[in-house]
């Protein structure tokens, strides 16, 4: 049953708050580069964003706020597919099937499930299942690479076991994906834990003026006086500042950084500036798409069209293989 397709490239970014450096260097950077290397899938997953966020208001607000913020970084609707989750609604009976053919246990051991646990998140059924949704939005649409930070990559591993289990009790309808990481694929928030949207502790893309400079004159260092060495490869404002710099920049930092008599402010204050200096040109673009909010609801309408259609293929050949209409 199995037809050989183009190799397709999928990811997803939840619209739970505004996206961030995390986000980009882990995730959209790639998804952006990807974008002709084969056919490209990227969602906002605005059904997965129902876990933390429980406001409808706010969470159409942010979904459109995560799409200009693509379109604006450079994401092409000409290469590659680009939708909301929810309008493509397939994914959630494919989440149904799948689910009947997966264990309790492989759940349970979801790091992301537990993480979220322990920051006092409500454990609801849908938390717990967040991974069977994830892996029918990589199933559906028969992907091959999954371009996504470090956290997800379990994520990606019990999509592969789901789809290994399904095809070995239906037959072959699934390809295995694999996930793929980049550099920046676990960056540190301002308290050095992993940023996130669900921490409160991120450096926002589109942040500018004075919140993007309390955001970065916010990030916590030791106690090391300004006279002192210090140590770069500990230091959450040197770890950022490499995701921005090149190999040389990078040195020089270091040994300022090694002799001492450099405080961590004047860091703080080159990463500004190369914050400012990366992000600065998409603005422009990013503050043209805020004023054309028809442009974009049709650029998600025209994907959501494109990406429905190969979910019923999907489907048909699921519904054909579980015996079901
Ligand atoms: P968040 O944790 O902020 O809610 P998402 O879970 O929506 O972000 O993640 C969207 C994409 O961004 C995923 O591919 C994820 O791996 C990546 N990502 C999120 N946070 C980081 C981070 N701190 N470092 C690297 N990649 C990240
Ligand atoms: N769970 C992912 C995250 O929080 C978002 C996501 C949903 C996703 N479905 C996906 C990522 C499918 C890759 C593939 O980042």
């Amino acid at each position: 049953m199995t037809v050989p397709l183009t190799r397709r490239i999928l990811s997803g970014v939840q619209p739970s708050g505004k996206l961030h450096l995390g986000n980009y260097f882990g995730a959209i950077k790639q998804h952006i580069a990807l974008q002709s290397d084969g056919r490209s899938f990227y969602f906002l997953a605005d059904y997965h964003s129902m876990t933390t966020v429980q406001d409808g208001r706010l969470r159409r607000q942010l979904t459109n706020d995560a799409a200009m913020d693509y379109l604006a970084l450079g994401l092409d609707p000409n290469k590659a597919i680009f939708f909301r989750q929810s309008d493509v609604p397939e994914v959630c009976e494919l989440a149904w099937v799948l689910g009947t053919v997966i264990n309790m246990g492989l759940l349970e051991r979801a790091h992301s499930y537990k993480d979220k646990l322990a920051k006092g998140f409500e454990p609801s059924v849908g938390l717990f299942t967040y991974p069977i949704l994830m892996a029918a939005d990589i199933l559906i649409y028969r992907s091959h690479v999954v371009p996504v930070g470090e956290d997800q990559v379990q994520h990606i591993e019990i999509t592969r076991d789901i789809a290994e289990k399904f095809n070995r009790i239906y037959g072959d309808v699934f390809p295995l994906p694999d996930h793929r990481l980049e550099a920046g694929a676990k960056v540190p928030g301002v308290d050095g834990q992993k940023m996130s949207k669900s921490y409160g502790n991120t450096i926002e893309i589109f942040a500018e003026g004075k919140p993007l400079k309390k955001s970065v004159m916010g990030i916590v260092t030791d106690s090391t006086p300004v006279e002192a060495p210090k140590n770069p490869e500990t230091c959450t404002v040197f770890t950022l500042y490499k995701l921005f710099a090149n190999a040389d920049e990078q040195r020089a930092l270091a040994e300022r950084y090694r002799a001492g008599g450099m405080g961590y402010g004047e860091a703080k204050t080159l990463l500004l500036e190369k914050i400012e200096g990366y992000f600065g040109p998409f603005r422009e673009k990013r503050k043209q798409l805020a004023n054309d909010p028809a442009f974009v609801e049709d650029v998600l309408r025209d994907g959501a069209k494109k990406a429905r259609a190969e979910a019923k293929l999907t489907m048909d050949l699921v519904r054909r293989a579980v015996g079901l209409g």
